[in-house]
C-alpha cells in the first residue's frame, strides 16, 4: 500500500530522510478517504512531538493528491528480519547477548510510547520493522498502526488499518474494537520479535496455538544455547491472554535483563471453592472474557468446517 523513498533534503544540505508514501485503498468511499486522511493528519503531528532515541524523528508530513507523506530520519543499516535470516543462512543463531541488549533498547521504545498521553500503542513490532545503526543502535521504525490508545476515539477506523503481521500479533488485535487491546499486545508482539531472532524461526500465530496450544516449540528445544531466564521471560511475554502477561513492558524489562526475580505470573482468578458468594467471582471473570470466548467459537467453527469439509445446504 506504500513506498519508502530515502530523499535529500535540499535545505538541511547534508540531512538524509526516509519519506514513508501511502496511498489509500481502492474503493473507499470518498467519506471514508477524508475520515482517513483526517486521521493521517491528527496522527502524523501526534509522532511529529515524539522524541526518543530508538524510533525515528519524524520531522515533517504532507498529503499531495490522494497519497499521505511522512517524512522522518534515514536510519542506515540492516533490519533484524534481514540480520535472522543471514543467520539462518550460515546455520547458526544470533546470541542471546547480542539479542537481549536489543531487546531492552526496544523495551525503552515502547515504555516511551506507552507513556505518552495518551498513551500510544505501536502495534505492529516484528523483525522487519526493527533497524540496526552501524553503531549498533535499535531503532524501530514504521508508524503505521500506531494509535493513541484513546477510549473516546471511534474505533471504526482500525479494520481499515489492518491487524499488524500474523506471527506477532495477540488475539486481543484481532478484536481491536473491542476495546481490549493495551500496552501487553506490544509486549506479545515483542516477546514473538525476541522468540523469532533467538531460535531463528518465527512463532506460531496466536489463533494456531489457541486451537493447538502443544504448538509452541519451547525456545530452549530449538536453540540450546538460550539460558533458561531469558527462555522463561519470552514465554511470559507470549502468553495468550493478556491477563496472563507481566503488566507492563518496563517490568517485563526487568526480568529480561535480570534484573529481578522470576517472571511474575498475573494473580490467578480465586477459585469458587475458596469465595464467598459463586456469582460475584465467575460473572465478572465472564463477562471480561466474553471476547475471548467469541474467538473461541469463530475459532472452533472454522477448525470444523476445515475438518469436516463444507457445511451441506439444504
Ligand atoms: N526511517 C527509516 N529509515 C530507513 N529505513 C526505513 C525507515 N522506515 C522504514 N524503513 C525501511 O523500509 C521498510 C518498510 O517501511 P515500513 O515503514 O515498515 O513500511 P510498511 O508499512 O510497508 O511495512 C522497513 O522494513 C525498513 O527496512
Ligand atoms: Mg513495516
Amino acid at each position: 500500500m506504500g513506498a519508502i523513498y530515502l530523499a535529500d533534503d535540499n535545505r538541511l544540505e547534508g540531512r538524509r530522510c526516509a519519506i514513508k508514501e501511502t496511498q489509500p485503498l481502492p474503493g473507499l468511499s470518498q467519506g471514508t478517504a477524508q475520515a482517513m486522511r483526517d486521521q493521517f493528519h491528527q496522527e502524523a503531528s501526534i509522532l511529529a512531538r515524539l522524541d526518543h532515541p530508538n524510533l525515528p524523528k519524524v520531522s515533517d508530513y504532507f498529503s499531495e493528491g490522494d497519497r499521505d507523506y511522512l517524512v522522518m530520519d534515514y536510519v542506515p543499516g540492516p533490519d533484524l528480519h534481514q540480520m535472522a535470516a543471514d543467520a539462518r543462512r550460515h546455520g547458526r543463531f544470533l546470541d542471546e547477548n547480542t539479542v537481549v541488549p536489543w531487546g531492552a533498547q526496544l523495551c525503552d521504545a515502547l515504555t516511551y510510547l506507552h507513556h505518552q498521553t495518551p498513551p500510544m500503542l505501536h502495534r505492529d513490532v516484528k523483525p522487519a520493522n526493527i533497524k540496526l545503526t552501524p553503531e549498533g543502535r535499535i531503532k524501530l521504525v514504521d508508524f503505521g498502526l500506531v494509535k493513541p490508545l484513546d477510549p473516546d476515539d471511534p474505533k471504526t477506523l482500525t479494520s481499515l488499518h489492518g491487524v499488524g503481521s500474523l506471527p506477532y500479533t495477540p488475539l486481543e488485535q484481532y478484536v481491536d474494537e473491542l476495546g481490549h487491546t493495551d500496552p501487553r499486545s506490544d509486549l506479545y508482539a515483542l516477546g514473538a520479535t525476541l522468540y523469532h531472532l533467538l531460535t531463528g524461526q518465527e512463532p506460531p500465530s496466536a489463533q494456531a496455538r489457541f486451537l493447538d496450544p502443544n504448538l509452541l516449540i519451547l525456545p530452549r528445544q530449538i536453540n540450546p544455547a538460550i539460558s533458561p531466564e531469558v527462555e522463561a521471560a519470552v514465554l511470559s511475554a507470549l502468553a495468550l491472554h493478556p491477563h496472563e502477561r507481566p503488566t507492563s513492558v518496563q517490568e517485563w524489562q526487568a526480568t529480561l535483563t535480570g534484573q529481578s526475580g522470576p517472571p511474575a505470573a498475573a494473580a490467578s482468578p480465586p477459585t469458587p471453592e475458596t469465595s464467598a458468594g459463586v456469582h460475584t467471582v465467575w460473572l465478572p471473570i465472564l463477562r471480561q472474557n466474553l471476547w475471548l470466548i467469541g474467538i473461541a467459537l469463530v475459532l472452533l467453527i472454522v477448525a470444523l468446517a476445515l475438518t469436516f469439509g463444507p457445511i451441506p445446504s439444504h
